[in-house]
């Protein structure tokens, strides 16, 4: 069993190679069936995402080709990739229940990113993502 000792020369060692919190999240993230490629697209493979098992469920992908993005499950075997930027100013949204939620000036959207509420007058825009069988690549 680790000992807090254990724990912090691991920690020491991370930070000795240089690792940064953003490359840790890409390797957290190819464990959870989301990978990163060289070219910025990412990857995702939908079996292996628990939070995309049910319509409506999404993923947050971090940043793709510098725009925050997310994957919402559509249908049974639909799925779009959204940008998470607000139509009115760009403050990335966030999940709040079944919507979306702009923190900033509240504009609301639906899982799908279809508008509901401004100060916002449009929908979440869609990112490029293309379904080969349980695959999607995003951007
Ligand atoms: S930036 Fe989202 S509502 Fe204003």
């Amino acid at each position: 069993m680790p000992t807090r000792r254990d724990f912090l020369l691991s920690a020491c060692g991370i930070a000795a190679l240089g690792l940064t919190p953003a490359l840790l999240a890409n390797e957290a993230m190819a464990a959870d069936g989301i990978t990163r490629k060289p070219n910025g697209q990412v990857v995702v493979t939908l079996d292996k995402v628990p939070a995309l098992a049910r319509v409506g469920g999404s993923v947050n992908l971090g940043t793709v080709k510098g725009k925050p993005v997310a994957i919402v499950r559509t249908g049974t075997s639909t799925y779009r990739a959204l940008s998470l930027a607000c139509p009115h100013q760009g403050v990335t949204v966030a999940r709040s229940g079944s919507n979306w939620r702009c923190p900033a000036h509240g504009s609301m959207f639906t899982a799908d990113g279809t508008f509901v509420a401004g100060p916002a007058e449009g929908p979440l825009s869609t990112v490029p993502a293309k379904l080969s069988g349980k695959t999607l690549t995003v951007g």
